[in-house]
């Protein structure tokens, strides 16, 4: 059963742990990982929904026993919203694309949201039009105005202030200020600007770099800015990121087996990605670079299987020896 009716999981989301790479880290030069799986229900996406449900709350457009949440998402946003509506006393509606892996529509539905599958590529593309998800959402919204609240993740600006006063302090704090680099992937640009303009205001030294992946790719929470338009939110502070690195999906997922040897990590596609991209970009020798890892590998045992990156039995031996596995709220 979910331990989903104890509003103290509220107070676990954020000041995650940030833990040395030893795989990457060399003389002078320290990497580290953030590890975002350790929110309660397990992912980055705690911080935004939890800023942009209190935020719905606090200008009374949320109301409680009459507002049904409904927002399209690739997958961690799903989890969070619908585990944190539960606590919260909220109904939810996902719409998600076919392709997010069975485990996460799994979760979804197993922490009792109702779920709309649709036949998008694996991240809702922003833009009139262009993309099943998002178009379905909205229309069920707009049907009943007065029931239906669409954080709208994309352009929510409650979405940017949880990484602005929470992840962005965090890691300031926790690198006591000497953060030289900054990595991370981008869906709707939340994480990256609210960090990124956070880190930026302490020291404008600070190089902040973006993950690209490549088009049609596979990292569930991602976008490629070739094939989906650049959400508002991003938009708004794009001119933060300093710097681009492209990552295909072999690159990243050829990562996972190292990360878990070396540093006993069993990490998520998405963090592969990041990783790979920390290990390709050249830094100088004091440099103390630190990366998102959005979530853990524990939702991607079927992706890992088909892309031949480790079997099922492989991955069942992996998460039992695993470091760093959070107790989720589910
Ligand atoms: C799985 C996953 N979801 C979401 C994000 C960040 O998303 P956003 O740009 O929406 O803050 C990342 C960033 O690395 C991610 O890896």
């Amino acid at each position: 059963m979910p331990l989903v009716n104890d509003a103290d999981i509220l107070n676990r989301v954020g000041n995650t742990p940030l833990v040395d790479l030893d795989s990457l880290s060399h003389d002078g030069v320290k990497y580290f990982a953030k590890l975002e799986g350790h929110n309660p229900f397990g992912s980055v996406k705690d911080r935004a929904v939890f800023w942009m449900i209190k935020d719905g709350e606090d200008r009374g457009i949320l109301k409680k026993d009459k507002s049904i949440i409904i927002e399209p998402t690739s997958g961690n946003t799903g989890i969070a919203l619908t585990g944190i509506a539960n606590v919260l006393g909220y109904k939810v509606e996902i719409v998600i694309p076919d392709k997010v892996s069975n485990e996460t529509k799994d979760i979804i539905r197993n922490l009792g949201a109702k779920v709309f599958e649709t036949s998008d590529d694996l991240c809702p593309k922003v833009g009139a039009g262009t993309d099943q998800s998002i178009a379905l959402a909205t229309s069920i919204a707009s049907s009943r105005p007065d029931t239906y609240y669409s954080p709208n993740q994309y352009a929510n600006e409650a979405n940017f202030m949880g990484h602005y006063v929470g992840t962005g302090p965090e890691i300031w704090k926790q690198t006591d200020g000497k953060v030289t680099h900054f990595f991370t992937g981008v869906g709707t640009g939340g994480t990256i600007t609210g960090i990124g303009t956070f880190l930026k205001e302490k020291n404008p030294d600070v190089r902040i770099i973006g993950c690209q992946p490549q088009q049609n790719h596979l990292i569930q929470g991602w976008r490629n800015f070739e094939e989906s338009a650049k959400p508002d939110l991003f938009l708004k502070r794009e001119s933060v990121v300093d710097d681009w690195v492209s990552i295909d999906n072999d690159e990243a997922f050829s990562v996972v087996g190292e990360v878990f040897r070396k540093d006993h990590l069993l990490i998520s596609p998405s963090s592969a990605a990041v990783y790979a991209c920390m290990k390709k970009y050249s830094v100088q020798d004091d440099a103390c670079v630190v990366g998102i890892f959005a979530d853990d590998g524990r939702k991607f045992k079927s992706v890992y299987a088909k892309q031949n990156v480790m079997t099922e039995d492989e991955f069942d031996s992996s998460l039992k020896s695993a470091k760093h596995m959070s107790e989720l709220a589910y």
